[in-house]
């Protein structure tokens, strides 16, 4: 991510309605999406939902590289290798904070709640956002969603691959990711 260190981006995947996860798990699997994930958030803080910290497999956990801050209600809540939060405003605090783990740049990294929170409370300047072309089947109220992305606010900077066309993956998964950042 260019400019400022302390800049906050969001980073997720979506299928073509909008979908992020379904049974607490994202339910796709693009290895080539994963190491986009992880060039992005790499050396940087990052904020989840408990949730999401949940459902990261045990190896993953904390990210590697990454300063793990994540938010809960619970503040009796912890895990090895997290840092906990009450309000996301402390959650971005506790990972912009230059050390171990961040540089002061931070990445949410959802979930749906986390996203939604992030987004209405303006604390984004970037998004990064896959597309994966597939569709979950699924009541919605089942799912957990995308933030819807407002074009008045958004504007597309950058398109992987150029062009805004579909990369495919070496499991014939297709998938593009559109940055945006605020207009
Ligand atoms: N496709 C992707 O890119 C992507 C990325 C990340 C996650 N996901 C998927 O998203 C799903 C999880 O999303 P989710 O919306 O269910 O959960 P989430 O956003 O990961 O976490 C929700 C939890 O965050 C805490 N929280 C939320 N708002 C808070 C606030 N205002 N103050 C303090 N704590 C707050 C609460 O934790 P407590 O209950 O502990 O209080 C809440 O239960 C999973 O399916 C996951 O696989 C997908």
């Amino acid at each position: 991510m260019t400019g400022p260190a302390s800049r906050v981006g969001a980073v997720w995947a979506q299928d073509r309605t909008g979908v992020i996860g379904a049974d607490g798990a994202v339910p796709w699997d693009v290895p080539e999406d994963m190491r986009h994930f992880s060039r992005t958030t790499r050396g940087h803080g990052v904020v989840m939902g408990r949730a999401t910290w949940d459902s990261l497999p045990e190896r993953w956990r904390p990210l590697p590289g990454r300063r793990c801050v994540v938010l809960t209600r619970d503040p009796a809540w912890s895990a090895p290798g997290a840092v906990t939060a009450t309000t996301l405003g402390g959650a971005l605090d506790a990972a912009k904070q230059p050390g171990e783990g961040s540089d002061g740049e931070v990445w949410v990294i959802g979930g749906a709640q986390v996203y939604a929170l992030a987004l209405a409370e303006g604390r984004l300047d970037v998004l990064a956002v896959t597309e994966v072309d597939v569709e979950v089947p699924g009541e919605r109220e089942q799912l957990a969603l995308a933030p819807a992305v407002d074009p008045a606010t958004w504007v597309p900077s950058r398109h992987e691959p150029d062009g805004g066309g579909w990369a495919t993956a070496e499991n014939g998964t297709r998938y593009r990711i559109t940055w945006y950042e605020r207009s």
